[in-house]
């Protein structure tokens, strides 16, 4: 696009102030915003208009999850499944890795905070350990896939680099980016971070599939054979991953797609439950579960709504490629967006005051017609960090860690 169609785009959105600071630029970064511009999405602004609107939600109804008394059962043969599975190399796992992390309050990517205490143990090494674990259980590499957003790509990598990888195999790491969305305030008007840049952050974790394609890493995982990826947040340094039990579980049920969950500690834990919705797996979000549904009970007199999901899903790839094509709902969401004042000068926000644009994982469950929610025990299995201290913390995954024998 030359100048003038850039400005017929940016009149088009009313945004016509991302041009304020041009005459200022280098030509280089004349050409960087130009270019920027052009490649950004902005009917992603129309949302805003319905931000406050409450999704519409189907009928929803109880969803049969495997609970651990029954996968104890059967754990020597999901277990036996799920390796030869493994050792047949049609097992990937995907590391989400593009969020900003802002809860926790470090400029540096999520994986590369330090929770130990006598000896730096970082997030990142934490997932290659537990990684490790199936690794030298099954004897096989697992491909390992890390999605990472344009803002903490350079810092990942080097940082896997510098720390050679953990001991992981180098061959079966690969980094991808997620794309990114503009930033905005309350009306709609995108904010600059820079004279030459707009404010952007990443698009969401519902994009990684997509974002996997785009990098050419899904026509690297077919020639290898890749069957199922399990998916996983950064920040839960307790998971298993690639568990050859749940793998072996979801292959015995024959689903598309198989969530580990967790019991919830109290009936208002901020936990999405996983349910049913017009019959399709689905999750329902803490803030959404009303009172009817909370207190609906199963017929052994359980609560019926009473499963977590933990960010770790295990993908079959067929399905995935059928139902990526569909499109994913957009949540507009409230966030501290560091951005130029009027002055020109950089200012970092105490309190939200725009909005981002993300796509999320959980929406894609819903695109399957099958799920098998697969329980663990969360004192084994969930310790997130989301904050420096309180729920979900550093604090409180150190204290797990260390129940599981785990020196910091
Ligand atoms: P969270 O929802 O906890 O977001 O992400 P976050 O960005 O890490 O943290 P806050 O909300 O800013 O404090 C859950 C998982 O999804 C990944 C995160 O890296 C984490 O593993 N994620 C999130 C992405 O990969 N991309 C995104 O755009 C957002």
């Amino acid at each position: 696009m030359n100048l003038e169609q850039i400005r017929q785009k940016l009149s088009r959105y009313h945004q016509k102030h991302l041009l304020n600071y041009f005459e200022d630029l280098t030509e280089k970064e004349q050409f960087q915003l130009l270019q920027q511009i052009e490649e950004t999405d902005f009917s992603v602004l129309t949302s805003i208009a319905n931000a406050a609107e409450k999704e519409k939600r189907g009928i929803i109804s109880p969803i049969e999850v495997m609970q651990i008394s029954e996968i104890r059962k059967n754990q020597k043969t999901f277990t036996e499944a799920g390796t030869e599975c493994i050792r047949a190399g049609k097992v990937g796992a995907v590391l989400l890795a593009g969020g900003m992390g802002t809860r926790l309050g470090s400029d540096a990517p999520k994986g590369m905070y330090d929770i130990g205490i006598t000896k730096p143990v970082y997030i990142f090494q934490r997932i290659i350990e537990n990684l490790f674990e199936v690794v030298d259980d099954t004897k096989a590499w697992i491909h390992l896939f890390i999605m990472t957003s344009e803002k903490n790509h350079d810092m990942t990598v080097s940082f896997f680099r510098e720390k050679q990888y953990f001991g992981y195999s180098e061959a079966h790491v690969h980094f991808f980016k997620q794309d990114m969305a503009p930033a905005a305030d309350y009306k709609g008007n995108i904010y600059l971070e820079e004279k030459g840049k707009l404010a952007t952050s990443p698009n969401g974790n519902g994009g990684w599939y997509t974002s996997l394609a785009n990098a050419g890493l899904t026509d690297f995982m077919k020639q290898e054979g890749i069957e199922w990826l399990n998916v996983f947040a950064v920040d839960n340094v307790l998971q298993k991953i690639a568990d050859p039990c749940f793998i072996g579980a979801t292959l015995a049920k024959n689903c598309e797609v198989s969530a580990k969950v967790v019991k919830k500690n109290h009936p208002d834990e901020k936990v999405g439950v996983i349910c049913l919705e017009d019959g399709h797996p689905s999750i329902v979000e803490y803030y959404e579960l009303t009172d009817m549904l909370r207190n609906t009970l199963t017929q052994n007199g359980e609560p019926a709504y009473n499963f977590g999901v933990i960010l770790n899903y295990l993908f079959q790839v067929n399905a995935l490629e059928k139902a990526v094509g569909q499109k994913l709902p957009l949540h507009v969401v409230e966030k501290k967006i560091p951005h130029l004042d009027e002055n020109g000068n950089l200012c970092k926000p105490e309190e939200p005051n725009g909005y981002k644009f993300e796509t999320l994982i959980l929406d894609f469950i819903k695109l399957l017609s099958s799920c098998l929610p697969f329980e663990v025990e969360r004192e084994k299995e969930f310790a997130p960090i989301k904050n420096k201290t309180g729920i979900d913390s550093v604090e409180s995954a150190r204290r797990l860690l260390e129940k599981n024998g785990i020196i910091l």
